[in-house]
């Protein structure tokens, strides 16, 4: 079996066959698995927000609600066009044609976005071997703010077109050097970690603290 990642073409393709190849605007499945996804995120609202690799944008709108600004992106053309009708009139949202690592937004090219304070990593990480799980993984740490939540989410069964399997790639982001994991979801399906840069106040890491529970 080839480890190699798929070419990019191999996405665009999918989506000419398919606008919606893993049908992630159909299935209860996801639906579920988002939900646990924004319950899971310690803040009720973020700054500025960054979702790598958002497909048709069904999670990419679940989270605008939360996020001052959400920028996310995909490769393909035919996902991007479909995030950004699915978006449409929803308060600071942008949805570009990215390719990442190499695309990962700087201060540079997105000044009112660099640092983000949320990145989602969903369903993104086992298409890249481990040198560009690294490399995906130094730039998210890189452009997140003081005190912001890293999240990881992905299936975990074998599947064929994942260069590397959930846990390999769970491993990788909760060895992050400066991040603290505050939720660890593990069920037979998905895995979902959730990470704060370690010099957060508690208040970030805890929400009970941010209310004066504790
Ligand atoms: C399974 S979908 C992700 C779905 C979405 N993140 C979610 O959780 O609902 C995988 C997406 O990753 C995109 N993708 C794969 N490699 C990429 C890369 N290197 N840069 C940007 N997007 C990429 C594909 O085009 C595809 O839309």
């Amino acid at each position: 079996m080839s480890r190699i990642p798929p070419p990019q073409h191999r996405f665009e393709d999918l989506y000419a066959h398919s606008p919606d190849p893993w049908q992630l605007a159909e299935r209860a499945y996801d639906r579920r698995k988002y939900a646990l996804t924004l319950a899971a995120l310690p803040r009720e609202r973020y700054r500025s927000a960054f979702e790598p690799a958002c497909s048709v944008g069904v999670l990419t709108a679940a989270l605008a609600p939360r996020c001052d600004r959400l920028l996310a992106c995909d490769l393909a053309s035919v996902a991007v066009e479909q995030a950004r009708a699915r978006t449409r009139g929803l308060p600071g949202v942008s949805v570009e044609r990215r390719t990442l690592p190499q695309q990962w937004p700087t201060p540079a090219d997105a000044p009112d976005a660099v640092p983000f304070d949320l990145v989602v990593l969903s369903e993104f990480l086992y298409y890249f071997d481990p040198a560009g799980v690294a490399d995906v993984l130094h730039r998210a740490r890189a452009t997140l703010a003081p005190g912001g939540t890293l999240v990881a989410v992905h299936w975990r069964p074998p599947a064929e077109e994942h260069v590397l399997p959930a846990e390999r790639v769970h491993a990788a982001v909760c060895a992050l050097p400066g991040l603290v994991r505050v939720v660890e979801h593990r069920e037979p399906d998905f895995l979902l970690d959730v990470l704060v840069r370690a010099d957060a106040p508690a208040a970030e890491v805890s929400p009970a603290a941010r209310e004066g529970l504790r």
